[in-house]
């Protein structure tokens, strides 16, 4: 077998570049170990930039997230008893589209069935050879038999877990990593959000988020230990938790149930240099991690595939490799910038286990500001919507 661009994994990052390639008259394969059923079963975050709405505009598969998508212009973020409204609109002009990632993910591959491209899901043991060469092949299992696949070009799209990333010499990539001391533990429930917009709360407590998925569909968190498991949090105990760490307005809103999803997330941030290896180019999770907090996971994937895809046309349209060449370090400009973001709003609503006096101090000394300071506040919003690309 024979394609273009080998693609691996079928997250948003994956199914996003063969989407924009195909459409470029660009012939590629996704391999995907997963099923389709267990890939649209994932519930992920679901803050979208203006830049991402427009590629998946682009992609011709953003019918839906018009139609069903939230426009929010600004958030919320609470603290001591104070709630501080950051307009991202009048402070930057632009707003996001609060839109599960599922649902992108679904749209993606509807999408990409339409208009006829291959993927082929539950490949397992997928393995790349000669990355260095100018015919690097990718080989798998189906069914019980081997294929292998020849292609110009890899793309590894295969999340922090992927193989892509693993196939790099250990002496061609370097790691920097950091990982917080505790979780996230998030709940979907079929209830109306407490407020049309999301709320950070930064509490004695820990922190907590107030999210939705529609205007009947909500999504919260709670920071936890990360000991703890879901069993620890039964439905009453997530309630009365997140109630304790609301402002009294945002607690009697809130409209408790029984929960749809119960998971708990781990903090990281992470990020591998550079993000090429001869042939194989990576995107989205397999070349980083932000913490949550920033909502900037699916939309750093998006700006990497805009990197990635543009360079790839590029060199099948006009046969110049520059832009392949510039990929990495043009991606991770960016990718630091919001690691930088995340990072940033993680320390200062979360509650460090170790922190002193001081760090505790300095917290509430950066959110007084951030309060106080149009500036402050532009500066947040401005990374919120997103850095341009
Ligand atoms: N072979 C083939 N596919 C694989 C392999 C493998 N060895 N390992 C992982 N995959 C698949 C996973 O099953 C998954 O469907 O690769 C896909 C990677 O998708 P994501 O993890 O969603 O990563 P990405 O597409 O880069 O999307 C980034 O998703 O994880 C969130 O927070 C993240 O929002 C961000 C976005
Ligand atoms: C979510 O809705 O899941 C969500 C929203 C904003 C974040 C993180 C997660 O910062």
């Amino acid at each position: 077998m024979r394609t273009q661009v080998a693609i691996i994994g079928a997250g948003p990052s994956g199914l996003l570049l063969g989407q924009l390639l195909s459409l470029a008259g660009i012939d590629n394969m996704i391999l995907e170990q997963k099923s389709k059923d267990y890939v649209l079963s994932r519930i992920r975050a679901g803050v979208v930039e203006q830049g991402a709405v427009k590629l998946l505009e682009e992609a011709r598969a953003a019918e839906r997230l018009h139609r069903e998508g939230l426009v929010h212009d600004g958030t919320e973020i609470a603290f001591q008893g104070r709630r501080r409204r950051i307009d991202f609109k009048a402070l930057t002009g632009k707003v996001v589209t609060v839109y599960g990632q599922t649902e992108i993910t679904r749209d993606l591959m509807d999408a990409r069935e339409a208009i006829g491209a291959e993927t082929v899901y539950e490949a397992a043991d997928v393995a790349l050879f000669d990355l260095k060469s100018d015919r690097p092949r990718v080989s798998w299992r189906e069914g019980g038999e081997t294929h292998e696949l020849q292609c110009d070009y890899v793309a590894g799209c295969d999340g922090f877990h992927g193989v892509s990333r693993r196939s790099i010499p250990e002496s061609e990539i370097a790691a920097f990593e950091r990982v917080y001391p505790f979780g996230w533990l998030g709940v979907l429930v079929e209830k109306p959000p407490v407020s049309h917009e999301l709320i950070y709360v930064n509490h004695d407590r820990g922190f907590a988020l107030c999210s939705m998925r529609s205007t009947s569909r909500s999504r919260y968190y709670l920071q936890c230990r990360l000991d703890e498991h879901i069993d620890d949090w039964p439905d009453d105990k997530f309630w009365e938790e997140l109630v304790r760490r609301l402002d009294p307005a945002a607690a009697s809103a809130l409209q408790t149930g029984a929960s749809i999803e119960k998971s708990i997330a781990p903090l990281r941030s992470f990020v591998a240099e550079p993000m090429r290896y001869g042939n194989l180019f990576l995107a989205g999770d397999a070349a980083h991690i932000v913490p949550p907090t920033g909502a900037k996971g699916l939309n750093l994937a998006a700006s990497d595939v805009h990197y990635l895809s543009h360079a790839l046309i590029e060199k099948y349209k006009n046969g110049s490799a520059k832009d392949l060449d510039l990929y990495a370090a043009k991606a991770l400009a960016r990718v630091w910038k919001a690691e930088r973001f995340s990072w940033w709003m993680t320390q200062m609503l979360h509650r460090f286990p170790e922190s002193s006096g001081f760090d505790q101090r300095m917290q509430a000394a950066e959110l007084d500001y951030l309060f106080s300071s149009e500036a402050a506040q532009t500066a947040l919003a401005e990374n919120y919507v997103g850095l341009p690309y």
